[in-house]
């Protein structure tokens, strides 16, 4: 697949806010996602194909440590490696910050996400119980980048 993976825009976001949950499944707002662009501590990047939007993710800084916010990948574009490219940029972005660690939390039901994190090297370090919706746990990962 021909797509290159760029910081994301206002524009951008006009052209997914009314599709995240329908094409992306991501469970941010849009209104969430929209102030994420404003936050000088926030780095987005969109995966992009000829205007289409194939999936999206960020980070946010907090001191030493960076937090994958979200990584998501439109629901017919999966299983192409887009996840995994966006991936790396996150991490390339974290190393750029000069940060210890990439840190996460992931649905303990959402097994692809897992796998993912996985393959690139992220350890699961705790669980926090009920966290999503006060039933599912979230397993937190680290990927430690010293
Ligand atoms: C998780 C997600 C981002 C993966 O994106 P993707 O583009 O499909 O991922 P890739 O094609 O790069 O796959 C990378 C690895 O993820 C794992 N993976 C991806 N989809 C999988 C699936 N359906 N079942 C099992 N493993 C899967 C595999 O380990 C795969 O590596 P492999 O191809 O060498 O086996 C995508 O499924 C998604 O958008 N899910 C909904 C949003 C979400 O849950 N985000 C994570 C929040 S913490």
């Amino acid at each position: 697949m021909n797509y290159d993976i760029i910081p994301m825009t206002a524009e951008h976001f006009s052209m997914i806010k009314d599709k995240l949950l329908e094409d992306y499944d991501s469970f941010w707002s849009s209104s969430i996602l929209e102030s994420e662009l404003s936050n000088p501590n926030s780095y987005y990047f969109v995966a992009i194909d000829n205007g289409i939007i194939l999936g999206f993710g960020g980070i946010w800084k907090a001191v030493d440590d960076c937090h994958i916010t979200d990584i998501v990948v439109k629901k017919d574009s999966r299983q192409n490696g887009i996840g995994s490219k966006l991936l790396e940029k996150l991490i390339q972005e974290a190393k750029l910050k000069n940060v210890n660690s990439l840190t996460l939390e992931v649905n303990s039901n959402n097994l692809p996400a897992q796998k993912l994190y996985k393959k690139y090297g992220f350890k699961t370090l705790g669980v926090r119980k009920k966290y999503y919706n006060n039933t599912d746990d979230a397993i937190i990962m680290t990927l430690y980048l010293n």
